[in-house]
């Protein structure tokens, strides 16, 4: 039974596009919204009348407010991981490139004459388990790039090089390679790994001046992108954010807990730890559904049929799926009142499988929100050709029982009445 109209549109696909536009390639991060749909979203779907603030509520690399900037609107952007912070803000700041190219010039000239008796700071206590997951020469070397760092930057452009160094320190370290999650590389791929971190640092670099300078020529630099660390999940800092103070939402929330979805907080541990970030070990029990829940705090009738499915077939992972739906549904209750009459909401979701049924969140979506005074106005079905996801997942988490998932993309738009 569909509950809210959904509709298949093969355009969104964005297939050929160049996600990596402008400062969208400075850094991956797990389940990334591609910057068409939310340029899309905001020419397509812009609420009636003005659209001068928008809201991305689980900013993640901000994508949201790249594109709200490329278009002249302010935004605010929340997230509870310190690393997305840093990357949302470091994408949506106009950098002089000359600046950055200079600085970068500097680190370079340094780095030729590189000589492990200059690396300054040998301490890598911060850093869990250091021998396990890194090489001497890349620890030593990566200290050698921040203490660069520490030297040539100003206050002003420090973020700049850091975040292309956190991409480094994820990739010289002996994780495996395409997962977010932190497994280390079997006996034989450690074998043949040999990072070269200087250069993959300068590539790094090169890339992002490449993405600042079309930033800097296409971007407005009158708008302003503000970033917080507030879980909307506890509630809406009235400082930050009145009632009726938003135009329009585009955000893409997790589709589950951390631990059983997507590990936010593993991929990012890496950049945490090296650069000393709070909450670097915990970050995945502070994301929505960190926690299991005994009840429900929501009534539902859209997904009533998979809930009660699960709870009988496992009541571990149907605490597991409550919990993270208990806060989702406390999200969508706050966020509410501060969006303007007319103001638009779109968001982008994913139907994950548990026990080898799909939990469509796009209806729990809809159905949430209109309880709190919005209308539907239409669900977009969307492939997902390119987002750099599991094809697959273990619904019962024994290996080798694969089903589907994921493969499409659900984008929920509704106006509020
Ligand atoms: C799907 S990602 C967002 C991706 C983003 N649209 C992008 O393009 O990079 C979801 C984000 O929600 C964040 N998150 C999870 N629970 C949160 C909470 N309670 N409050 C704020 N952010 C949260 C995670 O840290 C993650 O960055």
């Amino acid at each position: 039974m569909e509950f809210f109209s959904r509709i298949i549109d093969d355009r969104w696909s964005f297939k050929t596009a160049n996600t990596k536009e402008y400062t969208h390639c400075y850094h991956t991060y797990p389940a990334m919204m591609i910057p068409q749909v939310a340029r899309t979203l905001i020419s397509e779907y812009k609420p009636e009348g003005q659209l001068n603030l928008l809201l991305d509520p689980y900013m993640g690399s901000g994508t949201s407010l790249v594109e709200a900037s490329l278009k002249g609107i302010d935004s605010i952007g929340t997230d509870l991981n310190p690393l997305a912070r840093m990357m949302g803000k470091v994408k949506t700041t106009h950098y002089s490139d000359v600046e950055i190219e200079r600085t970068f010039r500097d680190i370079q000239s340094e780095l030729v004459f590189y000589d492990d008796s200059k690396v300054s700071n040998r301490n890598f206590d911060r850093i869990s388990n250091y021998t396990f997951w890194y090489s001497e020469d890349s620890l030593l070397k990566l200290s050698f790039l921040q203490q660069l760092i520490d030297t040539y930057c100003t206050d002003a452009n420090k973020d700049f090089f850091l975040l292309a160094l956190s991409e480094v320190v994820r990739e010289v370290s002996f994780t495996r390679n395409g997962e977010f999650k932190r497994y280390r590389m079997n006996a034989k791929s450690l074998e043949k790994f040999n990072p070269d971190t200087f250069k993959l640092f300068e590539t790094k670099v090169l890339r992002n001046i490449n993405g600042l300078i079309s930033y800097n020529k296409d971007a407005t630099n009158n708008s302003v992108a503000r970033i917080f660390s507030f879980n909307s999940t506890l509630g809406i800092p009235s400082d930050i954010l009145e009632e009726n103070a938003v135009d329009m939402i585009v955000t893409s929330p997790p589709y589950g807990d951390s631990h059983t979805t997507v590990a936010y907080g593993q991929f990012s541990r890496w950049a945490l730890e090296w650069f000393g970030f709070d909450n670097a070990k915990d970050l995945d029990r502070k994301l929505m559904g960190g926690d299991k829940a005994d009840n429900e705090l929501f009534k539902t009738y859209s997904i009533r049929k998979e809930l009660d499915y699960i709870k009988d077939a496992d009541i571990k992972r149907y605490k597991e799926v409550i919990g993270f739906l208990n806060d989702y549904y406390l999200s969508m209750k706050n966020l509410s009142p501060i969006i303007r009459q007319g103001g638009r909401v779109c968001y982008v979701v994913g139907n994950r499988n548990v026990k080898g049924i799909q939990i469509p969140l796009d209806y729990f979506t809809a159905e949430t929100f209109e309880k709190f005074g919005f209308k539907h106005d239409i669900t977009i079905v969307r492939e997902i050709p390119n987002k750099r996801m599991p094809g697959k997942t273990s619904p019962t988490n024994v290996a080798g029982a694969l089903v589907p998932t994921m493969s499409n993309e659900y984008i929920v738009i509704l106006h509020k009445e």
